[in-house]
């Protein structure tokens, strides 16, 4: 058993919920421990709370000291392009060019075992760096793509979902499979990979420009065999892109309909973007029990719009964060929830710093449907948690010693902090070695 002693912030209700935002604000829905701990025992976490009451009932666990470092549940990143790595900040294109002449490219280096081996390792250690214990991702259209993401996420011990792929038009030579090689690839690799130790398999049709109604049917006849796997895609990113999908499958009453209409919606979907949704469209991704995930690093880098997640939220819609690496421009969860403040403020409704720390952690927990295992601090589930230093740079430190509560310490971290920031990061129960 270890105790790991520091601040420790915890969410006794959700941020967003009415009571917490016309009560005594969105922080009324966390507890705070200004000298608390974490217990934990093997890769579960026993118990989190005041430090004297855990040293009571742990006294002969090893103490881990963090000071006034805050532990929080390490930051889950709902929607990723791991195979983008090499092409992040890529400058001066919309979605459908940048796709063409960025991301296609690079993509199809994925068939090589080898890069995609080295890219997935990159990737994962940046990710950790900045404090990411769990990560949603699409790999390539290449099932060398998926076990190299898979096997280098089991290397460090790390809950992913993930998931190939799959595209059968619109896309380059060499980038394109058909409706029934998808389903024989992507059976395959759920089979291998899905509930093999921390990882899930996440059925991923990239979005409807990309596949033919009989792939987009495939895919939700392997997802009707397997429920228990996520179901991935984008949905609703930018303007153009709805008015191309318009014209691809007219008998659809819109954009969320071409994924319905073949059996993609429901508990266990995850849509990222959803920006410029309709009204109909809404109302059936929560009476669908769907997810939808906020990707503000991606929708301000690529120009796509602001996605109303204030709205959306208080609706009761599942929505997790993400950083969409390599449209989103940063790796790290930090910089994403900062994002997220300001697009918030541009639409005005400014994120709490409450709502954006359950949106990294919990919220996208849930939208992943795996809050039974991460993304908070509850007994029984999985010890993988970041702590944070409050004042990882001079700037941060000097505004931060001048706050009120523990909202207006972390605030500056949420909007300045980097990987500086992060002290250390513990992946079921094991601390990583230091950088
Ligand atoms: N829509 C379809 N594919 C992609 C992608 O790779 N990134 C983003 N941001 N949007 C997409
Ligand atoms: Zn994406």
């Amino acid at each position: 058993t270890k105790l790991l002693l520091g601040q420790v912030l915890q969410f006794t209700g959700d941020p967003f919920a009415a009571d917490a935002v016309m009560g005594s604000g969105p922080g009324s829905a966390a507890s705070f421990e200004r000298c608390g701990a974490v217990a934990i025992k093997g890769g579960t976490i026993l118990a989190a709370g005041g430090a004297d009451a855990l040293r009571a009932a742990y006294p002969r666990a090893e103490l881990v000291d963090y000071g006034d470092a805050l532990i929080l549940p390490g930051f889950v990143d709902a929607h990723a392009h791991y195979p983008q790595t090499g092409i992040i900040a890529s400058w001066g294109k919309r979605l459908i060019d940048w796709l063409n002449s960025y991301t296609f490219p690079e993509e199809m280096k994925f068939g090589d075992p080898a890069y995609a081996a080295q890219i997935a390792a990159l990737y994962l250690d940046t990710v950790l760096d900045h404090g990411t214990t769990t990560v949603c991702s699409f790999c390539t259209i290449h099932p060398e793509s998926v076990t190299a993401f898979f096997t280098a996420a089991e290397a460090r011990g790390m809950r992913v979902a993930g998931g190939k792929t799959c595209m059968d038009r619109n896309a380059p030579d060499g980038l394109r499979d058909t409706p029934q090689s998808a389903y024989d690839d992507s059976k395959l690799l759920l089979e291998a990979w899905h509930a093999r130790g921390r990882a899930s398999y996440a059925i991923t049709p990239r979005f409807s420009p990309t596949s033919t109604p009989e792939q987009l049917s495939a895919m939700g006849a392997l997802w009707a065999e397997h429920p228990e796997c996520l179901m991935q895609t984008h949905l609703s990113e930018q303007t153009d892109e709805v008015a191309w999908v318009a014209e691809l499958f007219p008998q659809a009453r819109d954009y969320l309909d071409t994924y319905e209409m073949h059996g993609l919606l429901g508990p266990g979907a995850l849509f990222g973007h959803a920006i410029h949704l309709t009204d109909r469209e809404r109302a059936r991704l929560l009476e669908t029990d769907s997810s939808l995930v906020h990707c503000p690093t991606s929708n301000s880098f690529i120009g796509s719009g602001i996605m109303a997640v204030m709205d959306l939220r208080h609706a009761g819609q599942r929505v997790g964060l993400a950083t969409d690496t390599g449209g989103g421009s940063n790796f790290g969860m930090l910089r994403t929830m900062a994002a997220a403040y300001e697009l918030g403020q541009l639409r005005g409704t400014p994120l709490h710093p409450a709502q954006l720390l359950w949106l990294a952690t919990e919220g996208s927990a849930r939208a992943m449907r795996m809050d039974h295992h991460i993304g908070t601090l509850q007994p029984g589930t999985e010890a993988d948690l970041v702590v944070l230093d409050l004042g990882s740079t001079p700037a941060i430190a000097q505004r931060s010693a001048r706050a009120n509560d523990i909202w207006e310490a972390v605030f500056p971290t949420i909007m300045m902090g980097d990987d500086r920031a992060v002290r250390d990061v513990w992946v079921g129960g094991r601390v990583r070695a230091q950088k």
